[in-house]
């Protein structure tokens, strides 16, 4: 199955413990470790999407946008070896021409060294939102000027896989620009847990009840 999960909830998280928002991404990113060294060792999961960065984050201040950068760039670095241990393939979708030279070769290696991996895909969403994702896909389909089908939609954007399962964290019921072409059909999950609060018994109880809904799509 396809999960895709918001992250969201970091900076309340923080603020309600008298510390900067900046704590909680930290503490967030303990928790990206944590659920998809779960989701790697869960085989009913294939592909773990999370949302990390959106096209409207670029709205925060400077010095947030900076921080979540370089924890990203920290991330890859330390983790590799979870990757590699877990054998998690890493790939991201979003349009990442906008970060750092340096990042985007960090990324580009941590791509090349999964990349045989089999046992789970963890897909990072870096400044990505679906309105982008999808115009960037009918350009791509002007170009080779082929049909519009939805099938060829699909096909040309970032990510073709369905979504099965999505989960918000924090409370806010929305999905704020994230795999909108991709949820058509999706369950959809909403915790007021906090992100950095977020387990993966949390996350075992929430794929339970998944189990239990009965998915139609549009039959009977
Ligand atoms: C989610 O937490 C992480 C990112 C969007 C990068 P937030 O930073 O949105 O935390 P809240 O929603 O302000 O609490
Ligand atoms: C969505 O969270 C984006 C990510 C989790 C990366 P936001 O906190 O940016 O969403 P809004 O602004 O509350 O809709
Ligand atoms: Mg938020």
């Amino acid at each position: 199955m396809h999960l895709a999960i918001i992250m969201d909830g970091n900076g309340r998280w923080a603020q309600k413990r008298g510390l900067k928002r900046v704590e909680g991404h930290k503490k967030g990113a303990e928790v990206v470790k944590e659920i998809t060294t779960y989701c790697a060792n869960n085989p009913e999961i294939k592909i773990l999407t999370l949302y990390a960065f959106s096209t409207e984050n670029w709205k925060r201040p400077k010095m947030e946008v900076d921080f979540l950068m370089k924890l990203l760039d920290n991330y890859l670095k330390k983790e590799l070896l979870t990757y590699i241990e877990n054998e998690v393939k890493f790939e991201v979708i979003g349009d990442i021409s906008k970060f750092s030279k340096n990042l985007r070769e960090r990324i580009e290696y941590t791509k090349d060294k999964t990349k045989n991996f089999k046992k789970l895909t963890q897909v990072l969403a870096l400044n990505y939102g679906s309105r982008d994702e999808i115009t960037r896909a009918v350009k791509k389909m002007i170009e080779k000027e082929e049909e519009v089908t939805p099938e060829n939609i699909q096909k040309n954007l970032d990510l073709s896989r369905d979504v099965d399962l999505l989960i918000r964290t924090s409370g806010e019921i929305r999905l704020s620009n994230f795999l909108l072409w991709q949820m058509a059909y999706a369950e959809m999950y909403f915790t007021k847990t906090m992100w950095p609060d977020f387990t993966s018994k949390e996350l075992e109880k929430i794929l339970n009840e998944f189990k239990k809904r009965e998915r139609r799509f549009g039959g009977i």
